[in-house]
C-alpha cells in the first residue's frame, strides 16, 4: 500500500465534534486566511458525539443574583475529590461566560427566563444555578451555532470520514498524521506546522455507555503510541441514569428540573447518602448510591443483568417536560416503551466520560511543542477525579478556543518542521503496518475480541472496583491484546472497509483498556469516581497526584506521577 495523497495545512485539527469546531472558529475569526487549516474527522461533521451532549454548559452569568468565579471554581475542585489544578480550574471559570456570550451573538438559542435573561437550570454538584442550556438538546445546538459560524470562514477544508491511523512525531515535533480516506479508499498523509487533538473519550470501552459508536479512543491511542503520555485514564465517570435496556443518556437536567430518584419501595433513597443535595449531588456519589440499593436488593430486576431504580419525573407535569426536556420524553417513549410524563424512567449507572486524557499544561500543549489538545481528549486537568456535570461542554469551548488561537501562532511563527520526503518515509511505514492488518486471515474474530473487552470492562472496571477483579482484567485484556494479533479481517478492499475501521478501532480501544486497568490498580485509594472497595478511603498521602501513563519501545506502558497544582485551596473531606 503506498500514500495516495499528501495534504499540507498550517493547522491540522483531528477531531470535529465541540473543542475542534470551536478552534477552528477562533482560527477562523483572529487570523482568516492567513492560517490555512484542514479539519479531519471519522464522521461526518454534524455527526461528531459532541451533538448527544443534553442537559447544558456552565458558566458564571449571574454575579448579582449570588454566583461567582470563586464558587464555581469551588465546585469544579471539590466535585474533583481535590485531583483537579486549581490554575486551570480559576482560568476556566473566568473564561466561561465570554464562550456563553459569543454563543448567543453567534445565534445558539438559549432558553430564557421570563424577564428575557438566558435561564439556567440546576445540576450536580453546582452549589448555585449556573447550567445555561437549549431545551435538553445542549450539546446539539452548539455545534450547530459553531458550524453554521464557521461557514463565514474561507481558510479551512474538511477530512470528512477520513479515519486517522497514526501521529508522526520526529525530534520530538509533530510531523504529520496519516490517515485512511473511507469514501476514496485510498491512504493518505497530512503535514501540518501543528496538530490539534480533539477526538473526544474513550466510552466505548465499555458496553453499557451513554457514547456514540464513534467514540472509541483513537486519538488518545495514536497519542500514546506516539510517546505522548495519557494522564489519570483511571478515572471513568458514570453517569447516574443511563436508560435501561440501551444506556442512552437521560440528562441531568431532568433532576435539575426536580426529579426523583427511588428504589423499588419508592423511597427517594438519595436522603441515605447524601441529604443535603439529594439527587443533585455529584455523580460519582450518586452512581454509588444507586448501585448500592442496586446490590442490597432494593432496585429492580432489569434485562440482562441491568437492574436499575426508577428516575420519576411524573411530578413535574406535562407542560414542564414538553417544554424543558422534550428528548427525554421522546427517548424514553423510543426506547424503553414509557412515557414520564405518566410513569418512572428505568436508568441505572453508565459509562459516560474520561477525566483523563492527553496531558497538557494550562493552555492545552502537550509535551510536544506543535501539538495541542483540547476537549475530552486533553486531560488539562479540569475535572480531576470526577467531572460536574455540565463543565465538560464548557471545557470544549474554553480549550477549543485557547488552542486553537495558540496553534495559529504556532504556525504563523514557523516554517514547516520536515521536508515532505522525510515524513513520506515515516507515512510510508504505517501504510506497511495498516496493510499488515488488511491483509490478517488469523483465526480470531475482531468483533468477538471487541464484545469480550466491552463485557469485561462493565463487569470488573466500574462503580466499585477491587484490586482482585482489576487484575483478572487486566490479564484477560492482555490475553485479548495477544489474540488479537491472529485476526482475520474479512473485506480485503479500502474503501469503506467497516471491518478493518472496526479492528483498528478496537486494537486502539485494547490499548486504553490496558492504560486504565494499570492506572486503577496502581491507585490503592478511592478518589472521586474511582472506588477501591478493598482501599475505601482518599489517601492524600501517597495519592494525591496524577498518574501518567508512557508507551516503553516493546509496546508494554509505564505508570510514572507528578503533583497535583493546588493554589487555593487545600484538601478536606467531602461531604453533600
Ligand atoms: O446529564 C447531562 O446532560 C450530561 C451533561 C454532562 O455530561 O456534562
Amino acid at each position: 500500500m503506498k500514500i495516495s495523497r499528501v495534504y499540507k495545512h498550517d493547522v491540522i485539527i483531528l477531531g470535529a465534534g465541540l473543542a475542534g469546531l470551536r478552534a477552528a472558529v477562533e482560527i477562523g475569526r483572529k487570523f482568516g486566511d492567513r492560517v490555512d487549516v484542514g479539519i479531519v474527522s471519522k464522521v461526518q461533521l454534524m455527526r461528531a458525539h459532541s451533538v448527544c451532549a443534553e442537559g447544558g454548559t456552565a458558566a458564571v452569568l449571574r454575579p448579582e443574583e449570588g454566583d461567582s468565579f470563586e464558587l464555581h471554581a469551588w465546585d469544579t475542585i471539590k466535585g474533583s475529590d481535590f485531583l483537579a489544578d486549581q490554575d486551570a480550574v480559576f482560568r476556566f471559570v473566568k473564561l466561561m461566560p465570554y464562550e456563553i456570550l459569543l454563543l448567543e451573538h453567534w445565534g445558539i438559542p438559549w432558553a430564557r427566563r421570563k424577564d428575557g435573561k438566558i435561564a439556567a437550570r440546576a445540576f450536580g454538584g453546582q452549589s448555585f444555578v449556573r447550567t445555561n442550556f437549549a431545551q435538553d438538546k445542549t450539546g446539539f445546538f452548539e455545534m450547530q451555532t459553531l458550524y453554521d459560524t464557521l461557514q463565514r470562514f474561507t481558510n479551512y477544508k474538511r477530512y470528512d470520514e477520513f479515519f486517522a491511523t497514526s501521529i508522526i512525531v520526529k525530534n520530538n515535533k509533530f510531523a504529520g498524521l496519516t490517515a485512511i480516506d473511507l469514501v476514496n479508499g485510498e491512504f493518505v498523509l497530512f503535514i501540518g506546522k501543528a496538530l490539534i487533538i480533539a477526538t473526544g473519550g474513550a466510552g466505548r470501552l465499555y458496553r453499557f455507555t451513554t457514547y456514540s459508536h464513534s467514540v472509541t479512543g483513537d486519538g488518545l491511542a495514536m497519542a500514546f503510541r506516539a510517546g505522548l503520555p495519557l494522564k489519570d485514564m483511571e478515572f471513568i465517570q458514570f453517569h447516574p441514569t443511563g436508560l435501561v435496556p440501551s444506556g442512552i443518556l437521560i440528562t441531568e437536567g431532568a433532576r435539575g428540573e426536580g426529579g426523583y430518584l427511588r428504589n423499588r419501595f419508592g423511597e427517594r433513597f438519595m436522603e441515605r447518602y447524601a441529604p443535603k443535595m439529594m439527587e443533585l449531588a455529584p455523580r460519582d456519589i450518586v452512581s454509588r448510591s444507586i448501585m448500592t440499593e442496586i446490590e442490597e436488593g432494593r432496585g429492580f430486576e432489569g434485562p440482562e443483568g441491568l437492574d436499575y431504580v426508577h428516575l420519576d419525573l411524573t411530578h413535574l407535569g406535562k407542560e414542564k417536560i414538553l417544554e424543558r426536556l422534550p428528548l427525554i420524553r421522546e427517548l424514553a417513549i423510543k426506547f424503553a416503551g414509557v412515557d414520564p410524563v405518566k410513569e418512572p424512567i428505568p436508568i441505572r449507572p453508565v459509562a459516560h466520560y474520561s477525566m483523563g486524557g492527553i496531558h497538557t499544561d494550562i493552555d492545552g500543549r502537550t509535551p510536544v511543542e506543535n501539538i495541542f489538545a483540547a476537549g475530552e481528549a486533553a486531560c488539562v486537568s479540569v475535572h480531576g477525579a470526577n467531572r460536574l456535570g455540565s463543565n465538560s461542554t464548557a471545557e470544549c469551548l474554553v480549550w477549543g478556543r485557547i488552542t486553537g488561537e495558540l496553534s495559529a501562532e504556532y504556525a504563523l511563527s514557523h516554517e514547516f518542521m520536515f521536508r515532505e520526503d522525510e515524513v513520506l518515509e515515516d507515512a510510508e511505514k504505517e501504510a506497511k503496518r495498516i496493510e499488515g492488518i488488511l491483509n490478517k486471515n488469523g483465526k480470531e474474530n475482531p468483533y468477538e475480541i471487541r464484545n469480550e473487552l466491552r463485557k469485561i470492562m462493565d463487569t470488573h472496571v466500574g462503580v466499585f472496583r477491587t484490586g482482585e477483579k482489576l487484575e483478572e482484567a487486566l490479564r484477560i485484556v492482555r490475553n485479548l491484546k495477544e489474540r488479537f494479533k491472529d485476526i482475520r479481517i474479512v473485506d480485503k478492499d479500502l474503501r469503506w472497509n467497516t471491518d478493518l475501521v472496526s479492528a483498528l478501532e478496537t486494537e486502539n480501544m485494547l490499548d486504553l483498556a490496558e492504560i486504565v486497568i494499570l492506572g486503577a490498580l496502581m491507585r490503592e485509594e478511592s478518589r472521586g469516581s474511582h472506588f477501591r472497595r478493598d482501599f475505601p478511603y482518599r489517601d492524600d498521602e501517597r495519592f494525591l497526584k496524577h498518574t501518567l501513563a508512557y508507551r516503553n519501545e516493546d509496546g508494554s506502558v509505564r505508570i510514572d506521577y507528578i503533583p497535583v497544582n493546588i493554589t487555593y485551596w487545600k484538601p478536606v473531606e467531602r461531604k453533600y
